[in-house]
């Protein structure tokens, strides 16, 4: 009998996004130029909502809270992808890989249960606007979102624990810029048939789970709107269509990745641009720069800050 040789593989080999220098150089700047947008346009909203009062609201927590997982989730995965293009240099160590992929799942995990309690809070202002104060109040926001990330937590911890202890002996090459499960078990020198049904039953079940109850919820708002007078529908349709869209960028990936945990082709890596880069950018554009009071804020703040530069 062999006895598999455990710590054979101590790191692992990203095969990254390209191999032909110009599209290298391409995804160089494009990533940079994205990344450097994600971090300010992030910080921006999470400072104009933590210092304007009048934001001091449970949509704009929310939001905020939002802004940071979406900071975070970028820089998880973004800043290695540059500098690997930057360098050639594509490798990361064992323990690194299963940190990322620990991380990732604590962050999606939470991202998707506050986008379920920003559905949630647009559905109660929406219908039923005289109980807002009362049912949105700060316990109940400290609630969800604690809740939120209690879940990415548990959901994470739940998943880890099944893989870390996989055996790793061949193959140490990762068709992506970023680790995470299908990849990583794939690389195991075990029959991974039950790996493979774990990740589907844990993430691809939130992901689904998730996906239609924010689909539900905001065909909910819609008809409850459409009830009360045609008029408003079209405002709210054209405030909640962008909601929609980001959900749908947002979890159309993650459903391909963990649905279907091992696709033929690989066009998941290239998905996953959308999550770690597209709807970090659009999360703020669309919830907020959109947004009058946020415009407000932001004036009111830029002119906060010119005032005490000139008292100083
Ligand atoms: C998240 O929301 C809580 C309250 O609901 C708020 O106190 C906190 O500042 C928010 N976090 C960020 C990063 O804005």
């Amino acid at each position: 009998m062999y006895e598999a040789n455990y710590s054979e593989v101590t790191q692992f080999v990203f095969l990254g996004l390209a191999t032909y220098r110009p599209v290298q150089n391409f995804l160089l700047a494009f990533s940079t130029v994205f990344y450097v947008t994600i971090v300010l346009g992030n910080l921006l909203v999470v400072f104009t909502v933590t210092f304007d009062p009048y934001l001091h609201s449970p949509m704009y927590f929310l939001l905020a809270n939002l802004s940071f997982i979406d900071l975070c989730l970028s820089t998880l995965t973004v800043p290695k992808m540059i500098s690997d293009l930057h360098s050639g240099h594509k490798t990361i160590s064992f323990q690194g890989c299963v940190i990322q992929i620990f991380v990732l799942h604590v962050l999606g995990g939470s991202e998707m249960v506050l986008l379920v309690a920003m559905a949630l809070d647009r559905y109660v202002a929406i219908c039923k606007p005289l109980h807002y104060l009362t049912i949105m109040s700060s316990q109940m926001c400290i609630l969800l979102l604690s809740g939120a990330w209690a879940i990415g937590l548990i959901h994470s911890v739940a998943q880890l624990a099944f893989v870390v202890h996989l055996p790793f002996c061949g193959p140490n090459e990762i068709d992506s810029f970023y680790c995470d499960l299908p990849w990583f078990i794939k690389l195991a020198c075990t029959d991974t048939y039950r790996m493979e049904f774990m990740v589907t039953a844990n993430s691809g079940f939130i992901s689904m789970g998730t996906f239609i109850l924010l689909l539900i919820s905001y065909i909910f708002i819609l008809v409850t709107v459409w009830k009360r007078s045609s008029g408003g529908l079209s405002k709210a349709f054209s405030t909640l269509s962008a909601h929609i869209t980001v959900v749908i960028l947002f979890f159309g990936p993650c459903i391909f990745v963990y649905v279907w945990p091992f696709p033929t082709v690989s066009v998941d890596k290239f998905l996953a641009i959308l999550d770690f880069m597209i709807t970090p950018i659009l999360n703020p554009i669309i919830y907020t720069l959109r947004n009058k009071d946020m415009k407000m804020a932001m004036k009111r703040l830029h002119s906060e800050v010119l005032n005490l530069r000139m008292i100083s």
